[in-house]
């Protein structure tokens, strides 16, 4: 597992490398540090209860594995494991999306199940089948998620999942079956559900796509909590408030694409993609605010706002808002369109490139090419990263090879399609520029995180 996995120190050029490091440097490149692919999948494939349910789903087409791209990726470490002992046993799991992109999936949320298999590890839907399973016309939105992209599990162990309510939705027969809800989870109490929101219909256009969630927690209890939500493909901004339990619908320019940045090109497949806000990340919490950083896909330049601002519902009731003096849009830009985003307790952004790699900023600098750096890149093992989370002191990604999902290429069907990335962030960052400093008023809510973020060192 991760804990065994020992990131390469690439030191490229100059000084003596010795012949046993000769072959590690060949794939260094010009990055700090490596992401270790932890799990990979040739096709999907779940925990059904007996071979016979596998096969019967197959023969009824309830289950194509070829159309089940995982796509996100969670980790709950339940850290009140093993406090009393002297070896500190975190216990892991690990959770994935698999959105309902096209005909054939069984089940939209999964827990990977540990086990002796390296790849193609299976997965169980989660919370369980029957939540998971889909009987059109029948079907009840109260009791059953429909499709799921991204997840967001917070320090306490709160899941938080998203449902965007459409079933095939990157298929022509694209349709919403349920209204878009958020669910939450107590990952710290049996999986009880904590809260079920349907978002009202004024609040969901019919192009709706609710794609990603950050969860902004306010103070010690947690009650004060907002959540963020992108609707990629109406381009606006969810806001939940939980203590509240209502939401508000906030409509500003920088959540549009830009048009001329609609055009991806991944290891050779050619895609428009006219796709809003998608990537999110938090900064730190200082003087009782902190920015909310996000980007459109369709994009090169990276927004921000105060989160102030957006817990303020009477500022979003008119439409949409001229964000001026409130909104921000870098002038420099990347060189590549980015999916999603992770920030670091010290406000270090890592986030995913379209180019197959990952890139850092350290957020007390300019948005300018001059401090935004490449820290990973592969061409094979990092196609189309599409999910993405800081866990502790390491990060963890999803490649999840989309751009096959909308081209008729016939795929090599014996080659790994997907897989879940480890990295340890230190070490990705180290000697970029991007850890150069922390910022020293950084407020920490997080008990379990121990006063990291005001160390000096
Ligand atoms: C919220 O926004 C309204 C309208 O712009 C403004 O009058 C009010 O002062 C704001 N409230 C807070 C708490 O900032």
């Amino acid at each position: 597992m991760t804990t065994t996995m020992m990131p390469y120190r690439c030191r490229c050029g100059g000084g003596l490398i010795s012949t046993l490091m000769a072959a590690a440097v060949l794939v260094c490149g010009a990055v700090a540090g490596t992401m270790q692919v932890e799990y990979s999948w040739v096709y999907v494939d779940y925990t059904f209860v007996s071979p016979n349910h596998r096969e019967s789903a197959i023969n009824s087409g309830k289950f194509i594995p070829e159309n089940c791209v995982i796509l996100d990726v969670d980790i709950f470490q339940d850290k009140n494991i093993g406090l009393n002992s002297n070896s500190a046993v975190i216990k892991q799991r690990v959770f994935v999306t698999v959105p309902r992109i096209k005909p054939g999936n069984p089940a939209s949320i999964a827990e990977v199940v540990p086990g002796d298999r390296p790849s193609s590890v299976l997965l169980a839907p989660y919370p369980n089948w029957k939540v998971n399973t889909i009987s059109e016309g029948t079907i009840n939105c109260d009791n059953t998620i429909v499709s799921v992209f991204r997840t967001k599990i917070d320090y306490l162990g709160r899941f938080w999942v998203v449902d965007v309510g459409t079933l095939d939705q990157f298929d022509m027969a694209a349709r919403s079956v349920c209204p878009p809800k958020l669910l939450i989870f107590d990952l710290k109490n049996g999986d009880r559900v904590i809260k079920k929101y349907k978002f009202p219909s004024s609040q969901v256009k019919d192009v709706s796509l609710f794609t990603n969630i950050e969860v902004d927690i306010r103070d010690s209890k947690a009650c004060n909590t907002f959540a963020y939500i992108t609707d990629t493909d109406a381009y606006k901004l969810v806001v939940y408030d939980f203590k509240n339990d209502e939401s508000w619908v906030i409509d500003q320019a920088y959540f549009y694409p830009f048009p001329n940045k609609a055009h991806f090109k991944i290891k050779g497949v050619d895609l428009d993609f006219m796709d809003g806000i998608l990537g999110l990340a938090l900064g730190p919490i200082i003087q009782n605010d902190r920015k909310l950083y996000f980007h459109a896909f369709a994009s090169i330049r990276e927004s921000w706002v105060n989160t102030n601002t957006l817990q303020n519902k009477s500022m979003f009731q008119n439409g949409l808002i001229d964000g001026s003096g409130r909104f921000f849009l870098s002038s420099e830009v990347r060189e590549t369109q980015s999916s999603v985003e992770v920030m670091t307790d010290n406000g270090v952004l890592i986030y995913a490139s379209m180019d197959n790699s990952l890139g850092c900023w350290n957020t007390q600098d300019p948005f300018t090419t001059k401090y935004i750096h490449t820290i990973y890149k592969s061409d094979e093992d990092f196609q189309f990263p599409s999910g993405m989370k800081i866990v502790g002191d390491k990060v963890w990604a999803v490649s999840s090879q989309l751009q096959n999902q909308f081209t008729t290429m016939v795929t090599d069907s014996n080659s790994v399609k997907y897989r879940v990335l480890v990295g340890q962030v230190d070490e990705l960052i180290k000697s970029t520029g991007c850890n150069k400093r922390l910022a020293s008023n950084i407020q920490n809510l997080d008990p379990s995180k121990d006063r990291l973020v005001f160390s000096s060192k």
